[in-house]
């Protein structure tokens, strides 16, 4: 039996990268995995034909974090196929390298929305379920770049340390209906968002990671399934950095 055995989970985000690696890794633990994505459709058959793989059932959305009605129903048809959702990992993200002298306000708004109000939007659409439960997992993808003081993008940094007060604020109003809200916080992974780093930034973190080398979106996506996990029972309000040693 896996971790998650009998668990039905929604990550954002899950048609590449970490989004994929984690949908993977809770279906390989037994959930049944619906993701959403918003443009990709190949990367997202993909996704979904790794989650059947695993022998659990998987359902994808092409709906944007941002389209509220649209993550509605979502929840409302994986509720109707599977009765609830315990998990919620919040995933769906971008990044964008840019100096904030040359940053326009629709970049800014861009990266706010897309990974601070997209967790809000997929948050509000899970909360009733979960309460009504008395039970829930909400994992938020914050970065390293939003707890550390370090070369990022600032909407980039500032929309990272957000998920991080979210987190907190978050696990403090609902920690009484059984729901554990937490953050999981990578440093410089080796595909993904840091894809567009410059090499000179990417030197420089390798030259201070203590383990000397990028993570793996595989690696990260085995530790969220734990702290998704019933193993995982006390940790709340917490960001957790998983980033090699820096
Ligand atoms: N890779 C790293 O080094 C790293 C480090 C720290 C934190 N993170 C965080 O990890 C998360 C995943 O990043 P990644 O590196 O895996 O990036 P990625 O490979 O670019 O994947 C991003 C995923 O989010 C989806 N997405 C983007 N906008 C969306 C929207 N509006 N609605 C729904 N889905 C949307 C993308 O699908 P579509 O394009 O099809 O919409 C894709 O599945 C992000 O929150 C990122 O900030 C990554």
């Amino acid at each position: 039996m896996g971790l998650l055995a009998g668990r039905t989970a929604l990550v954002t985000g899950g048609s590449r990268g970490l989004g994929r690696a984690i949908c993977v890794a809770l279906a390989r633990e037994g959930a049944a995995v619906a993701f959403n994505y918003s443009k990709d459709e190949e990367a997202a058959a993909e996704t979904l034909r790794g989650i059947e793989a695993c022998g659990v059932r998987g359902w994808s959305f092409k709906v944007s974090v941002l389209d509220r009605v649209g993550m509605q129903a979502l929840v409302k048809q994986v509720e109707k196929d599977a009765g609830k959702i315990d998990i919620l990992v919040n995933n769906a993200g971008i990044g964008q390298v840019v100096p904030l002298a040359l940053m326009e306000e629709e970049d800014w708004d861009r990266v706010m929305d897309t990974n601070v109000k997209g967790a809000f939007i997929a948050t509000k659409a899970v909360l009733r379920g979960m309460v009504r439960e008395k039970r829930g997992r909400i994992l938020n993808i914050g970065s390293l770049a939003g707890v550390k003081m370090m070369q990022a993008p600032v909407h980039y940094s500032a929309a990272k340390a957000a998920l991080k007060g979210f987190t907190e604020a978050l696990a403090k109003e609902i920690g009484r209906y059984g729901i554990t809200v937490n953050c999981l916080a990578p440093g410089v992974l080796d595909e993904g968002v840091s894809g567009n780093l410059p090499a000179a930034r990417r030197d420089e973190y390798l030259r201070h990671c203590a383990l000397g080398r990028l993570g793996t979106c595989e690696e990260v996506a085995d530790f969220a399934a734990m702290l998704v996990s019933d193993r995982n029972s006390f940790m709340n309000g917490a960001t957790v950095v998983l980033d090699g040693g820096v």
